[in-house]
Parts: structure tokens; C-alpha cells; sequence
């Protein structure tokens, strides 16, 4: 994800801000850039590549001053390269920025027509542009700034300076930013690491506010220029701590970003009063013609392809077939041409889901990747491109990719079904009423991780643990079986709860704990069966059920009610605790729940 930090003070700003930006390498990125202020001019300097590229451009010392901004990009729109690193300059303003402008493509048509001329295919640059245009209007730069936040739709954390200023500006909206308060001096920064070995002390910008910086002071204000205030906290956190944003493991700090991580995938894409999903720049086939579509992964994103195969049958009567990448090309699938071929990666370059494209390739049809890594191979190689804004995921195990891919899917399922006529403009709109919903009830899950961490004191001396779901859950069980192995290298396995009489049924005793997902959805009675032939073989059951009047509620251990959504979207919320489950157990047997041993983030062998 991309990073911002920014200085104002007495001392050498450049070498501050670098030194920032290496801090936050960990976090993954593509381009760098830095802007620094000296005797009303700003010299920016941008470079594709790692942060000591960016070093060797700014060598000769031409860059000093005591005020500036610095920023590591990791590419949402448009590709990495030098023209679309930030900062971003228009006129005299010059901006870095995290986060989403959804409404950029009308910003930038206004703009234009007003005579701005564009550089990058950055959603960002429009913002320098529009302050600009407010500051050629006469005002000054902290109302222009005001003005021109008030017309972003989406998320942003900004860092913004001007040649004809002493002012270093700060704002953020559903994109963390924070102050840092030294001796005389203030520094901002999208993440606590950057900035840790400075200070201690955070000031924690909240939605709308507004930091100005001047006069060795540091002001903050609201949207409407109203004064706002916020406490300065002293925090303790170790380096270590401060990478995780204060979680002691990234897997969990990623479990917690769900919520933005939806939210940032949905922005842009959604318009809900005209009811229309649409993708930017996706030129997908003749779908009249497709009679066939295959998704293709491995680990958790063939989990979320499995998903991908409920949603499509069942909302659009599509068929779909899906595979586990490392068996597509062997078994010879029967591929059509006129097919179409999902290929569903966090990484982008699994080496079996990469040989599974070009398979497809080869055989001619059309094949569209869904990833988080832009520039990757399957990124860029594939016909069309979908991208999951999850933001870098370094705990090994996934997480917010999963619940993003879901995301991805379940908007690309309405797409299709808009373009075929199989969905209505009101259909639609329902549809994205319900998703946008999805990361407030996420939300509402993980501010009861308290009880999922008791649960998991409860079942932790175990050693082997069943998991069981049916329809669109099924593939929620699995993963929530995958991320309680690969983790905490207990023995978990999950079933279909249909498949359970077919064999499973004879491990169950009072040593086996049966994790249910069981909705109040048309699998519910049958669940509920299956829940009762556990009980009467002494298994130890835990439901998850979006029914807090489950008719098991009673009978078993363990009971954890979900927020209700409608069945497409279950599996986003059913897995959230499943997750946690997993992880807390995970952390109290002591693993190494990041790196947990024989994996690697990304399988690049097949
Ligand atoms: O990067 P990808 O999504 O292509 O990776 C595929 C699998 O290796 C991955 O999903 C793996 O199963 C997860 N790390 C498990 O948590």
C-alpha cells in the first residue's frame, strides 16, 4: 500500500523523509517520490523502483529545506512508472496522497475544460489540479484546500505543500494518517513505522480533519474551517509494533482491514442509484457468446473461485467449472472457444495459476485475471485485469485478498449480468445496497473478537478439527479449515456437512470439535440435522449462524451469531470469525503465525 510521510521543522527535511520512506519498505511498493521546499520553490524528484533509485536522483544535494513530502506508491491506477509516481504537481501545488478518488474521470473532464492539462493516469493528480483551480479563483491555500476536499468522493490521506507558501497542509478520510510531534518540529506519516524512531507522540487525524502546519505550530480543522481538537498520545510501541500499527502479528492486523480493504474495492466501481457495476478499462469478450466459465487458483483464491462458481450459477444461471491450478492443464480440459477463463490470484505470480493462463492462451480463449499486485505477471499478461485493492498482504496467510476476491466476483457477476440483460437497473441497486453494507457488518464481527479469543483458549489443546458447510458456505468452511492448519499446524479438514455420513462421521467423538457454518438460508434444516448427529456422537459443536434463534442454540457448546446479509454475500461475513478462530488459536500455541513453517507467500514453482 502506499505511503506518505511529510516534515516541517528546523532541520534537513530530505534526508528525514528518505530515511521515513525506507522504514516503510516492508509494506511493499513500486515508485518513490519526494518534493522539498526551499525559498519558495519545490524540487520533486520521482523514480520507479526502490527507494534508494530515488536516493541516487537526489544525490547531488540540490534537494534542502526544512519542509517536504515524500511517497512510495504502490499502483491502484495506472501502471508503475516514474510519470504516475507521486508527489503530483499542478501549477505551484504539489500533493501526495493514499487512498481512492472515485470520482476522479468527472473531476478531471471539468478540469480539462478549464484548461488543465494532465500528466499521469493517476486518480491523485486531479487533486493539485483542483486546488489550483481554486487558488486562481483568489482563494488562499488553506480555503482551496478546503474547497477542493469537499468535492473528493472516496478515500484520501494527503500531504500538500506550495512554492508561494511556508504551509504544509494534512487531511485525511478513511485513510490513516498521523501526526508525529517532536521537539519544534512536526512530522505526518500514512503509518506509525515511519516516524517511530522520532517520536513518540501521535496526534491521530480522524475523518475530515484538516492539519495545517505553520509558524512552528501545528492547527486542525474541520471541512467547514471549524476548529477541531485531538489529544497527543504517547505510545510505547517497538519498531516491530509499529510495522503491525500496534497488532502483534500482520495477519491480524490484516483480519482488522477487512473492512477498508472491501471498501477501497467497491469505490469507484459501484454506482448505486444508476444501478451499474462497471470496471475501468475492462474490454471483456462477446459475453453473448460465452457458454462456459472456468475459474482457476490455488489455495485460498481456488476458495474463492468456488465461491465465484455459487454466485454465477445461482444469481445468473452461468455454468461454471472451477479448477485447482496445478491439475487444469494436465487433466485436458475441454475448453471452447468462445469460453472465458477467471484466473484468481493475491499475487499474481503462482506459477501453476500463471501456467493455467497460458494454457487458456494457447487454446484461444479469452482469460481475465483477478489480482491485488499491479504489474504482475498475471496482471499484466492476462487479456483483462480486475484488481482487488486489498492493499499489500504479508502474513502469509490470506485474509483480506480472500474477502476482496469475493468482493470482485460478486461485482463482476453483476456486471455480466447487467451486460446479458439477466439483471435489472433495480436489481442491481439491491444488490450493491447489500455489498455496500458488507464492511460495516464485517466491522460489527471483528468488535467481537473478545469471544472468538475465548473460543479459542476453549478448543486450542485440540488436535484435529472438522469443518462443515453447505451451498455457498461450503467453500467458507474450507478456507477456515485452511487457515487453522497452515497456521497452527493442527489436523484440520472440512467437508460439504452433506458429505459427513460418507465417512467423516467416523472420527467424531468427545476429542473432535465440528465447527458449523449453518445460516438461516434454504440449507438450514439439513444443517441442523447434521448438527444433531454430532451432538448424539459426543462431538463438541460450535455454530456460526446468521440466526440468533438457531433451534441448535440450546444444545450446543458453542454458538456465535453473524450479522445477516443475503446468500451471495454470506461467505465474506462467515469467514471473518473463522479467521480469527484460527489465528488466535495460532498465537496461543506460540507459532510463527506470519512466516508459519514450509510456506512461502508466493508459490512461484509449480
Ligand atoms: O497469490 P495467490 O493467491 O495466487 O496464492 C495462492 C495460494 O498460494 C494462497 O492462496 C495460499 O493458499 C494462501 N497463502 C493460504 O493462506
Amino acid at each position: 500500500m502506499c505511503g506518505i510521510v511529510g516534515y516541517k521543522g528546523k532541520k534537513d527535511a530530505c534526508g528525514i523523509l528518505i530515511e521515513a520512506l525506507k522504514r516503510l519498505e516492508y509494506r511493499g511498493y513500486d515508485s518513490a517520490g519526494i518534493a522539498v521546499w526551499h525559498e519558495g520553490k519545490v524540487e520533486v524528484a520521482r523514480k520507479k523502483g526502490k527507494v534508494d533509485e530515488l536516493r541516487k536522483v537526489i544525490a547531488d544535494g540540490s534537494f534542502t529545506g526544512k519542509m517536504g513530502l515524500a511517497h512510495t506508491r504502490w499502483a491502484t491506477h495506472g501502471t508503475p512508472s516514474e510519470h504516475n509516481a507521486h508527489p503530483h504537481k499542478a501549477g505551484d501545488v504539489v500533493v501526495v496522497h493514499n487512498g481512492i478518488i472515485e470520482n476522479y474521470i468527472e473531476l478531471k473532464e471539468r478540469l480539462r475544460k478549464e484548461g488543465h492539462k494532465f500528466l499521469s493516469d493517476t486518480d491523485t493528480e486531479v487533486i493539485p489540479h483542483l486546488i489550483a483551480s481554486y487558488l486562481k479563483k483568489g482563494m488562499d491555500f488553506v480555503d482551496a484546500v478546503r474547497s477542493a476536499l469537499k468535492e473528493l468522493k472516496g478515500s484520501y490521506a494527503l500531504g500538500i505543500i506550495r512554492e508561494t507558501d511556508k504551509m504544509l497542509i494534512a487531511a485525511r478520510k478513511e485513510s490513516p494518517l498521523i501526526i508525529g510531534v517532536g521537539a519544534g518540529e512536526y512530522f505526518i506519516a500514512s503509518d506509525a513505522p515511519a516516524i517511530i524512531n522520532r517520536t513518540k507522540r501521535f496526534i491521530f487525524l480522524e475523518d475530515d480533519d484538516i492539519a495545517i502546519f505553520a509558524d512552528g505550530t501545528v492547527r486542525l480543522i474541520d471541512l467547514e474551517g471549524k476548529t477541531v481538537k485531538r489529544e497527543i498520545h504517547q505510545v510505547q510501541w517497538s519498531d516491530a509494533m509499529a510495522e503491525k500499527g500496534g497488532f502483534k502479528h500482520f495477519m491480524l492486523k490484516e483480519i482488522f482491514e477487512q473492512p477498508r480493504a472491501i471498501s477501497d474495492t467497491l469505490i469507484g466501481r459501484v454506482k448505486e442509484e444508476r444501478g451499474e457495476v462497471a470496471f475501468e478499462e475492462l474490454k471483456l469478450p462477446d459475453l453473448a457468446k460465452v457458454k462456459k466459465i472456468w475459474m482457476v487458483a490455488c489455495g485460498t483464491s481456488y476458495h474463492a473461485c468456488m465461491i465465484g462458481k455459487y454466485l454465477f450459477e445461482s444469481v445468473l444461471h452461468i455454468p461454471v467449472e472451477t479448477d485447482i491450478a496445478s491439475e487444469f492443464r494436465y487433466r485436458e480440459p475441454i475448453l471452447k472457444k468462445d469460453d472465458m477463463l477467471v484466473l484468481v490470484s493475491q499475487s499474481g505470480e503462482t506459477a501453476d495459476t500463471i501456467a493455467a493462463m497460458k494454457e487458456g492462451k494457447k487454446r484461444g480463449v479469452y482469460t481475465l485475471s483477478i489480482c491485488n499486485v499491479l504489474g504482475s505477471t498475471l496482471a499484466r499478461d492476462a487479456d483483462g485485469v480486475i484488481f482487488t485493492h486489498a492493499g499489500p498482504e504479508i502474513g502469509v496467510a490470506s485474509t483480506k485478498a480472500f474477502t476482496t476476491q469475493i468482493s470482485v466476483l460478486f461485482l463482476l457477476m453483476l456486471h455480466i449480468g447487467e451486460r446479458l440483460g439477466k439483471l435489472n437497473k433495480q436489481d442491481i441497486s439491491r444488490y450493491i445496497n447489500e455489498i455496500k453494507q458488507i464492511p460495516h457488518k464485517v466491522q460489527s464481527i471483528l468488535d467481537m473478537s473478545g469471544q472468538i479469543e475465548e473460543m479459542a483458549r476453549r478448543y486450542m489443546v485440540h488436535r484435529d478439527f472438522l469443518y462443515l458447510g453447505r451451498g455457498i458456505n461450503y467453500p467458507a468452511v474450507l478456507e477456515g479449515a485452511l487457515k487453522l492448519k497452515e497456521i497452527s499446524y493442527i489436523h484440520a479438514e472440512a467437508y460439504a456437512a452433506g458429505e459427513m455420513k460418507h465417512g467423516p462421521i467416523a472420527l467424531i467423538d468427545e476429542n473432535m470439535p465440528v465447527v458449523f457454518v449453518s445460516p438461516h438460508d434454504h440449507t438450514y434444516k439439513k444443517t441442523c440435522s447434521n448438527v444433531e448427529e454430532v451432538i448424539s456422537r459426543r462431538g463438541r459443536v460450535l455454530i456460526f449462524t446468521d440466526d440468533p434463534l438457531h433451534e441448535m442454540a440450546d444444545r450446543v457448546e458453542t454458538f456465535f451469531v453473524l450479522p445477516q446479509t443475503i446468500y451471495a454475500l454470506q461467505p465474506i461475513l462467515s469467514v471473518v470469525p473463522l479467521q480469527l478462530l484460527a489465528y488466535y488459536i495460532a498465537n496461543f500455541l506460540g507459532t510463527d503465525v506470519d512466516q508459519p513453517r514450509n510456506l512461502a507467500k508466493s508459490v512461484t514453482v509449480e
